[in-house]
Formats: structure tokens, C-alpha cells, sequence
């Protein structure tokens, strides 16, 4: 298998600024990400996600342990730019991505800093913003957009570097459902294309979109496998306080009802397809 990051017995300790107390918000994972895949992170808030994140592409350094990208470990400061070009980062808030006042010159902003030539720049100015579906918005200013519409420019941005994988922290958190599914849209694009994504969500409907999904808790990865496979454990999710997607949801509650009801639902769409088919036979419960 082809691994594009390696986490191996990653620790990563804050150290509290108000009582300088030891806080071990990465506490042991070990990790394979294959090449090309779409890895859903999800967990509690303060359970070690965007810490997670921030190891992956350098902007934090391990505690203990070590990541690897590309096979270049991240410690190694030498690979630094190599690693955060691999593998680029989108937050949470477009406005703190933004940094220029026109469209394709913040799209720009990474290729320039990277030392590319002017006539490639303007090259995969136009890539990244076709990519994003935002290339006839080109010229306006970044603060005339909506938030989704913001969020694909971060993304843009990033795209624009050519990065074998991209770590999005939340990208949605602050979308209206209209933003949300456009940018989940470019993210399924983008996966499409090749390009190994990690997605960090609140969303469990946006984690049931995934290859894979890790659920962490307390700095720990305790989940982790097919969006099927992991949601399957309704109960233990719950007992941690997550959700499961809103089909699962429904389904579990109508087999605890008595409705015999497969387990492979996961989807609105499967529940729906299910329910339609076997209407009839449903009819006999009401
Ligand atoms: N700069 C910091 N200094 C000290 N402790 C921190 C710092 N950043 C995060 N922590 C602590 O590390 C732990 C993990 O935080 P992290 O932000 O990685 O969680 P998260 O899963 O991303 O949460 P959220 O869902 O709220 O974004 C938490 O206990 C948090 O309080
Ligand atoms: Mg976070």
C-alpha cells in the first residue's frame, strides 16, 4: 500500500500557559494514509483533531513519536517546505485565509511565495480557480463573496501549491447548508483528481462521504474504519456524545422499534431506497 503520511506513536504535549500544566492532546496514534484516499477525522471538541492536523503538514512538531510525509519525517526542518507544499492546509474561517484584495491574486499568493515562474503562476491561477468552479469570479474581491464561495478561494489557494493531499480543519463549520455542499462537492472533485484528502468535520453526514472514518477521543484514536464500519457502533458513539449520520440514526431507532432493517445503511439515500422498496411490508407495522 502506498502511504502518503505516516503517524507513528504520535504525542504532542501543550504546555498551558496559565499554570504551565502539561496537556497531552495527541497521546500515542499510529496512523497509515494511503495515497488517493478521502480519511474522515471526527471527534469531540478538545479530542485532538486540529492538533492532529497541524502535525501532519509541520506546523506543529511531534512530542514524541514521529510523522512522516512522502517519507520525509517532519522534524527534519530541511523538508519543512517540501512537507507543507505535499501537503496543504484549509481552516475554518475563509476570512483568516484571505490575504489580497482581488480573487486570483490571493489564489496567486502561494505559487509567488514558492518562487514559481509568472507565466506558470497565471497557469495554475486558472487550474486552481476552475477546480473550485470559481474562475468566472476571477477579478471581484474576496469580501464581496459568500462563505462558501470564500471557503473555495482558501481552497483554491492551497490547490494552486499542487499538493498531493489536503488537511481541511472544519472548512464547513461556518457555511450555510448551501456552502457546505458546495464545498464538500469540490472536496469529492478534488479527491477525484487524485488528491489524498483529510477532512475534519462536526458533520457526521459529511463523514459518512468518506473512505474511512477515525474517530478520536481524549487524544486517541478509537474508531476507524469504513464509514460503515464505524457507524455501526451507535451506542459506544453516542456514550462518547457524537452523532452517527441521520440515516444510521433513523435506522437504529426503527430496529429498536422491531423493524427489521439492514445494516448497511448509511446514507439518506439508502434509507430512502430501502424504505420505498419494502413499503408494503412496512405498511403492515403502522
Ligand atoms: N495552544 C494551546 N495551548 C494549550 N493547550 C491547547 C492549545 N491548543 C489546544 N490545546 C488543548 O489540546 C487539546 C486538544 O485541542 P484541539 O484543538 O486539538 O482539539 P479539537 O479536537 O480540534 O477541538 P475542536 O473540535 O474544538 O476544534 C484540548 O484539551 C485543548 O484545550
Ligand atoms: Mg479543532
Amino acid at each position: 500500500m502506498d502511504n502518503i503520511i505516516k503517524i507513528e506513536n504520535l504525542i504532542f504535549e501543550y504546555k498551558r500557559e496559565e499554570d504551565n500544566e502539561i496537556v497531552k492532546a495527541v497521546n500515542d496514534i499510529s496512523i497509515d494514509i494511503e495515497r488517493g484516499s478521502f480519511v474522515a477525522i471526527i471527534g469531540k471538541n478538545g479530542s485532538g483533531k486540529s492538533t492532529l492536523a497541524k502535525n501532519l503538514n509541520a506546523l506543529l512538531l511531534p512530542s514524541g513519536g514521529a510523522v512522516y510525509v512522502n517519507g520525509n519525517n517532519t522534524s527534519d526542518e530541511t523538508k519543512t517546505w517540501d512537507i507543507r507544499q505535499s501537503a496543504g492546509m484549509v481552516f475554518q474561517n475563509p476570512d483568516n485565509q484571505l490575504v489580497s484584495s482581488i480573487v486570483e491574486d490571493d489564489v496567486a499568493f502561494g505559487p509567488e511565495n514558492l518562487g514559481i515562474e509568472p507565466t506558470e503562476i497565471r497557469q495554475r491561477v486558472d487550474m486552481s480557480l476552475n477546480a473550485v468552479n470559481m474562475y468566472e469570479q476571477r477579478k471581484k474581491a474576496p469580501h464581496l463573496l459568500s462563505g462558501g464561495q470564500k471557503q473555495r478561494i482558501a481552497i483554491a489557494g492551497v490547490v494552486a501549491m499542487k499538493p498531493q493531499c489536503i488537511i481541511l480543519d472544519e472548512p464547513t463549520a461556518m457555511l450555510d447548508p448551501h456552502g457546505r455542499n458546495e464545498v464538500m462537492e469540490i472536496i469529492h472533485k478534488l479527491n477525484s483528481e487524485g488528491i489524498t484528502i483529510l477532512l475534519i468535520t462536526h458533520f457526521m453526514d459529511e463523514a459518512a462521504q468518506a473512505d474511512r472514518v477515525i474517530i478520536m477521543e481524549n487524544g486517541k484514536s478509537i474508531l476507524d474504519g469504513t464509514p460503515l464500519e464505524v457507524f455501526r457502533h451507535v451506542e459506544e458513539i453516542k456514550k462518547i456524545g457524537l452523532d452517527v449520520p441521520m440515516a444510521v440514526e433513523l435506522a437504529y431507532r426503527l430496529r429498536k422499534r422491531g423493524v427489521i432493517i439492514p445494516d448497511d445503511i448509511i446514507s439518506e439515500e439508502d434509507l430512502i431506497e430501502y424504505v420505498f422498496n419494502r413499503s408494503k411490508e412496512f405498511n403492515s407495522y403502522i
